[in-house]
């Protein structure tokens, strides 16, 4: 028989992780609503030209899309990011703006899988289309800010820069291209086939030999129009209102094609790995036209989840939740007293598993110290025939003998409630 395993880039996420996913989203929910953010769940697959607006310069859209034609003959892909889907969502249903919505769930890029980097990854985010004003630049990347610190998290690092309206960043690109082109024959050759396709990627290059081009080429914040440099400044004069430490890196330029101005990452200073960058976003405000709806400002974030509680985990902060089981039921009579007394814990609130099988004793003490609860029940033929049962606190091990008919307040007491 063929035995399976999880494809490469992805995983299972098991207990106790998986609840820690959960909470993870609710404090991210948490936080958004009350700025007044409503839920949206787009769809996982669309038709591939949503995405193809991401950019086609982008190894997003040249190489690591899962696009399929479906049984309808319709070209379709894998979500690789949700701010395209938004969009789209936007031009579909056009509902009043400022349209303040965040967003959780799974996205897929065919990447090269290692730590912290996966063909399955999860994101939480948020976008708001229909405003274009600095205050709000500030008040998004806050947000992420203020999400980090609910976590727990203190080395977060948030990088800034502006990439001007469109106008700037092809003036932008076209010197850079002209400044890479001259010196062709000192720039790695991935950064040459990376030139021939987005001069501004070749900022990210990471190679020793591309480095003093890269220190010596010409600077975004020289080519920014008048009036995206004064939405630049008032974006830093609203984060230093707001208390947001931040510093400028004119060198940081995304990894897709639709940002205008804005644009932002945090990055953890607690990983190690190469992938440091927990997080992103930026202004978008050309990409609702391309999706054919009217001229609409955007901006927002997402930041990744996995890659967040690699940094939770390097910090120490918001471990996996405590078990959800309050009482573990141990049986010695045959399992019909675990069955009913279970029922009758459960159904006034209070977490309770039970063993079956007819495990021995011994077995069922051990499933009782694995589940995590803080308490535990004990029942065998004398506690059954006197009408009473065995309350044993885990830790410490002291037990003592309750009623029957009082062992739901007693368990109450015994777990502080
Ligand atoms: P992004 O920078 O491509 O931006 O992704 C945001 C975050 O998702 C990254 O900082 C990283 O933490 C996580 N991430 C991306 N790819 C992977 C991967 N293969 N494995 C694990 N984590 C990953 C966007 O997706 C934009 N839609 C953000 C945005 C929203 N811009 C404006 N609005």
């Amino acid at each position: 028989m063929p035995s399976f395993a999880t494809s490469p880039g992805t995983r299972d996420i098991l207990a106790p992780d998986s609840a820690r996913w959960r909470r993870f989203q609710q404090v991210f929910a948490d936080v958004v609503e009350t700025a007044g953010f409503g839920h949206i769940i787009p769809p996982m697959f669309e038709d591939l030209g949503v995405f193809l607006r991401v950019g086609e310069s982008t190894e997003i859209v040249t190489k690591e899309m899962y696009d399929f034609e479906d049984k309808g003959g319709r070209r379709v892909a894998l979500r690789p990011e949700q701010t395209a889907s938004v969009c789209r969502a936007f031009v579909e249903h056009r509902p009043v703006t400022p349209w303040k919505v965040w967003y959780a769930g799974p996205n897929f890029r065919y990447e090269k899988p290692q730590q912290g980097r996966y063909r399955q990854f999860d994101q939480v985010g948020v976008e708001v289309l229909g405003v274009d004003d600095p205050q709000l630049d500030a008040e998004v990347i806050a947000l992420g800010m203020e999400f980090y610190r609910r976590l727990g998290l203190t080395k977060v690092r948030l990088s800034l820069n502006s990439l001007g309206d469109s106008g700037d960043r092809d003036r932008y690109a076209s010197a850079l291209r002209t400044h890479f082109s001259s010196n062709i024959d000192a720039l790695s050759a991935e950064s040459r086939a990376t030139l021939e396709r987005n001069p501004l990627r070749v900022l990210d290059s990471k190679r020793a030999e591309d480095a003093q081009l890269i220190a010596a080429s010409p600077r975004m914040a020289d080519h920014l129009s008048p009036a995206a440099e004064e939405h630049f400044l008032q974006v830093q004069t609203s984060l230093r209102a707001a208390g947001v430490t931040f510093h400028v890196d004119d060198r940081l330029v995304r990894g897709l094609d639709y940002y205008r101005r804005t644009t932002f990452e945090f990055v953890s200073e607690s990983l190690t790995a190469a992938h440091t960058a927990i997080g992103g976003g930026g202004r978008y405000d050309g990409l609702v036209a391309d999706l054919g709806g009217p001229d609409t400002p955007g901006i927002g974030f997402a930041l990744g989840l996995d890659r967040t509680l690699l940094a939770c985990d390097a910090e120490g902060v918001f471990g996996a939740p405590q078990s959800r089981v309050d009482v573990f039921v141990v049986d010695a009579t045959g399992g019909s007293e675990a069955g009913v007394i279970c029922t009758e814990l459960r159904t006034v609130g209070i977490g309770a598993d039970r063993a079956y099988e007819r495990r021995s004793m011994k077995a069922q003490m051990k499933s009782a110290d694995r589940s995590g609860a803080p308490v535990c029940i004990i029942v065998g033929d004398d506690e059954r025939n006197a009408n009473t049962a065995i309350l044993r606190t885990m830790e410490g091990g002291s037990q003592h003998i309750v009623q029957r008919d009082d062992l739901v307040a007693q368990v109450r007491r015994a777990l502080g409630r």
